[in-house]
C-alpha cells in the first residue's frame, strides 16, 4: 500500500517524502509542478537511495486522480497542493478558491469512490486569526482570516470535519502548521519561490547571497518585546516528522483530530536577522518600513497536544535552521533553476 503525496515536489512536501521513504513507506507523488520543479523529487532520490513514483497531474482534473488510483494502492492522503501566497491571493481569489477548494473537493471524492478515507491535511496557524491568546492551543477559536488564501484553509478544515462527521469511516487530521524554514541537512532540497520572496526566511538568505539588497522589516511598532511580529519558526524537516507520527495515528483509527505543528517558542524579525547573522556570521542590513496589511504583532504555539498524542515535539533550534536555510540557498543561489 502506498501513501499518495499532492503536492510532494514543493518545499514542506518533498522533505515528508523523505521523512516518508526513510520510515519504510511507499510513496506516490501527484503534483502540477506550477510552484515547484520536478528535480527536488530526483533530489529526494538521492537522498534516500529510493525511488518516487510522480505522476504530473491537477488536482482540479479528477479524471486524472481517477488514473491515479486505478494504477495505484492508495492507502492514505497527505494533501499538500494547495496555492499559497497571501497577497496574490487576495488579486486572485477565484483562481485561489478553485485550486484549493474545488481540487480538494476532486481529490475527496476519487478517495471516497475507492474508498480510501485516510487524510492528512496541510492547514496554518492563519486560521487562527489574530489569536484571542498565546500561545495558541487547538482549542483556541478559529478567528477571521484576512485573505482569500486563508479563507480556503479555515473553509477546507470545515469540510473535513463536516465529511467526517457525516461518514466517521474517514480518518483525518488536520495539521495546523506555524512558519516552515529551514531546509533538509544535505542542502539539496529547500524552498524555492518564484521571484521576490514574500516569506522572511527565504528573503534574509536571498539578501545573504547578494540577490537583494536589504531586508525590510515590516513594522517596529508591534505590542511585542522589540516591536517587530513574533513567530512560532518551525524546521520544515520537523515539520515532515510529524506527518509521520500523524499517519501512525491515522493508522489506529484517528477519527478528526486536530494538532498545531509549531516549536512554542516565538522570535521577532529582529531575533531572526540576529541569529542568521549568529549562525552564518553574515551581515543582514535592513531597514525598517511600515506594517505589511493583514500582518498580526504575534503569533507561536502551544505545541503539547501533538506531543502528548502523537509522540512528536520539534528537535531543531533556531541556529539549525538559520544554518540548514543558509546552506540550502548558498549551494542553490538560484533554486532548482542551478
Ligand atoms: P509549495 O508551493 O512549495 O508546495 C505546494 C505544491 O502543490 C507545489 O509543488 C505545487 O506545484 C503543488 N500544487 C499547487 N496546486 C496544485 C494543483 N492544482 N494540482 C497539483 N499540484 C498542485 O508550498 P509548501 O510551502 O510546501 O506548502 C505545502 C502546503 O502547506 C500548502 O497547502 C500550504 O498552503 C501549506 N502551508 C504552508 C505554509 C508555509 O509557510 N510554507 C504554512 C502553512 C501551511
Ligand atoms: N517580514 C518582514 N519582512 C519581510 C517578510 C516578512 O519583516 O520581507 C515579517 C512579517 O511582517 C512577519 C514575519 O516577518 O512579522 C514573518 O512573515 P512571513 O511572511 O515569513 O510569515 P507569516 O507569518 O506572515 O505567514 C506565514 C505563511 C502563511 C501562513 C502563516 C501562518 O506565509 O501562509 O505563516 O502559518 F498562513
Amino acid at each position: 500500500m502506498s501513501i499518495l503525496v499532492t503536492g510532494g515536489a514543493g518545499f514542506i512536501g518533498s522533505h515528508t517524502v523523505v521523512e516518508l521513504q526513510n520510515a519504510g513507506y511507499d510513496v506516490v507523488v501527484l503534483d502540477n509542478l506550477c510552484n515547484s520543479s520536478k528535480k527536488s523529487l530526483s533530489r529526494v532520490e538521492k537522498i534516500t537511495g529510493k525511488p518516487v513514483t510522480f505522476y504530473e497531474a491537477d488536482i482540479r482534473d479528477k479524471e486524472a486522480i481517477k488514473r491515479i488510483f486505478q494504477k495505484e494502492a492508495i492507502d492514505s492522503c497527505i494533501h499538500f497542493a494547495g496555492l499559497k501566497a497571501v497577497g496574490e491571493s487576495v488579486q486572485k481569489p477565484l483562481e485561489y478558491y478553485e485550486n484549493n477548494i474545488s481540487g480538494t473537493l476532486n481529490l475527496l471524492e476519487v478517495m471516497r469512490e475507492n474508498n480510501c478515507k485516510n487524510m492528512i491535511f496541510s492547514s496554518s496557524a492563519t486560521v487562527y486569526g489574530d489569536p484571542a491568546v498565546i500561545p495558541i492551543t487547538e482549542e483556541c477559536p478559529k478567528g477571521t482570516c484576512t485573505n482569500p488564501y486563508g479563507w480556503t484553509k479555515s473553509m477546507l478544515e470545515q469540510i473535513l470535519m463536516d465529511l467526517q462527521k457525516a461518514d466517521p469511516q474517514w480518518n483525518i487530521i488536520l495539521l495546523r502548521y506555524f512558519n516552515p524554514i529551514g531546509a533538509h541537512k544535505s542542502g539539496t532540497i529547500g524552498e524555492n519561490p518564484n521571484g521576490i520572496p514574500n516569506n522572511l526566511m527565504p528573503y534574509i538568505t536571498q539578501v545573504a547571497v547578494g540577490k537583494l539588497s536589504q531586508l525590510g522589516v515590516f513594522g517596529n511598532d508591534y505590542d511585542t518585546p522589540d516591536g517587530t511580529g513574533v513567530r512560532d519558526y518551525i524546521h520544515v524537516v520537523d515539520l515532515a516528522r510529524g506527518h509521520v507520527k500523524a499517519l501512525k495515528k491515522i493508522e489506529e483509527n484517528a477519527g478528526l483530530c486536530i494538532y498545531n505543528l509549531g516549536t512554542g517558542v516565538g522570535y521577532s524579525v529582529l531575533d531572526i536577522v540576529k541569529n542568521f547573522e549568529e549562525a552564518t556570521g553574515i551581515t543582514i542590513p535592513y531597514v525598517i518600513k511600515p506594517r505589511r496589511a493583514g500582518d498580526i504583532a504575534a503569533c507561536y504555539s502551544d505545541a503539547s497536544k501533538a506531543k502528548k498524542e502523537l509522540g512528536w515535539e520539534a528537535e531543531y533550534g533556531i541556529k539549525e535552521m538559520c544554518e540548514d536555510s543558509w546552506r540550502w540557498q548558498k549551494n542553490n543561489p538560484n533554486g532548482y533553476d542551478d
